[in-house]
């Protein structure tokens, strides 16, 4: 959806040259017939397998984005009481949201309740009493899946992979069947899923096999011992290509290796994907304020900067450099950093870049899944825009900030 148009690069029918002009940089662009084909993907790929796809909320949690799912039919999948209310405002079906996260607070959980989503993805024994407790002085029965850890290796970055028993996340596969039978005797839940969520940007999808091979033995033992297992929720983790060269894998091979495992099992699968859904529909575009070189280097400094797009700083994320005019072959190696006051406030260090001169713009691409959501007014700098392209049409979708929306709630003493 972002391509070049004799010489131009576009986001849909939308040049990015004009749209710079007109809403300023930096600002977030995201495609918004992107985002609809990879849910439609999805959709496809899943449809002879009973089956729900719960959007992970946390990737991309913008109005319009969740908007655009809800209206196609997305589920959802939160972690905090905050997505729930930003679902809801979407227009989304309380009924198919799932609950996940090692910590919701009692509050948390009662307003979930109260709006009757569809089940608590619980991370703990202890999680799942207190929402027992919760639900049973309401006269209500949650359902509930136990996650557990499979202990596979994601092979992927350390900070993203949680599948691991040394990780915070979900509770050892071996222990879980004595706490699905503790559970079964609680008062306000229903046990009927289990869960797992092995980590994030999965270029391979041996990992996520594994695992469903492991948590279906778990089903199948829980079943044998009287327990009604009606859902699987294998979490989400299918990567993106941020390098031109990279391979990921695909969602229908995904399904397609899935598919034989899961007949006539008659279990619903569930799914919780974030970044493969919206993190190649977006872009971050930013101008370049000025060349400077030190010694041996050169930086290209642009006005966005680490408190807008924080992955390479976090996580030595690679993210391509698009100029939005085409320009002839990479002349140049140069970091391309921001003006906040820290090393690490770069996009992109000793890069072959195109000569690129002040007043130029550039595209950081596949930055749709974990940018905005991960900023902050750091440096005091205010948020980038948020724009949704359908088409021709620009939808601003969050406007930028200005400095007094940096000093809200704030109060001179
Ligand atoms: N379900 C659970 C329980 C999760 O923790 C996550 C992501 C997802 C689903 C969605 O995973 P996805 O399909 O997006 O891989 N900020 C990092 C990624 C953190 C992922 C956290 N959990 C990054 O920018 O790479």
């Amino acid at each position: 959806m972002f391509q070049y148009l004799q010489g131009q690069l576009y986001c849909e029918q939308v040049d990015l040259k004009t749209l710079a002009a007109q809403h300023g940089t930096p600002a977030y662009v995201y495609s918004k017939n992107a985002i609809l084909e990879r849910w439609h993907e999805y959709q496809r790929a899943l449809c002879s397998i009973p089956n729900r796809v719960c959007y992970a909320v946390k990737a991309n949690s913008n109005l319009a984005v969740l908007a655009t799912l809800a209206r196609a039919g997305a589920g959802f999948d939160i972690v905090s009481g905050g997505e729930l209310f930003r679902v809801l405002k979407a227009g989304g079906d309380p009924a198919s949201v799932v609950f996940s996260g090692v910590g919701k607070t009692a509050n948390e959980i009662s307003f979930a309740l109260e709006r009757g989503i569809h089940s608590f993805n619980c991370e703990s024994e202890a999680e799942i009493a207190l929402i027992s407790q919760i639900a049973s002085a309401s006269g209500l029965k949650a359902s509930i899946a136990l996650r557990v850890n499979p202990d596979v290796n994601a092979k992927t970055h350390p900070y993203i992979s949680t599948g691991l028993r040394e990780h915070k996340f979900g509770v050892d596969i071996n222990a879980a069947e004595d706490i699905y039978r503790r559970a079964a005797l609680l008062p306000g839940i229903t046990a009927e899923g289990v869960s797992c969520h092995i980590g994030s940007q999965l270029l391979e999808l041996d990992p996520l096999l594994e695992a469903a091979d492991k948590t279906l033995a778990l089903v199948a033992r829980l079943r044998e011992g009287g327990l009604p297992i009606r859902f699987l929720d294998l979490g989400g983790g299918l990567g993106v290509k941020y390098r031109p060269n990279e391979r990921n894998a695909s969602i229908a091979d995904f399904a397609a290796r899935l598919r034989p495992k899961l007949e006539s099992l008659n279990l619903t699968l569930m799914l919780e994907p974030g970044r493969s859904i919206v993190a190649e529909a977006g872009i971050l575009l930013t101008q370049v304020l000025l060349i400077k070189r030190n010694g041996q280097k050169t930086f290209v400094i642009v006005d966005g900067a680490m408190n807008d797009l924080l992955r390479p700083a976090l996580y030595q994320a690679h993210h391509e450099v698009t100029p939005v005019i085409e320009m002839p072959a990479e002349t140049m190696t140069a970091d391309v950093v921001g003006p906040v006051c820290e090393t690490g406030d770069f996009f992109a260090r000793d890069r072959r870049l195109p000569a690129l001169q002040p007043g130029d713009l550039i595209a950081l691409r596949t930055a749709g899944a974990y940018g905005f959501v991960l900023s902050s007014n750091y440096n005091s700098r205010p948020r980038p825009c948020e724009l949704l392209i359908d088409g021709r049409r620009v939808f601003v979708a969050r406007s930028r900030e200005t400095f007094d929306d940096l000093m809200r709630g704030e109060s001179l003493p």
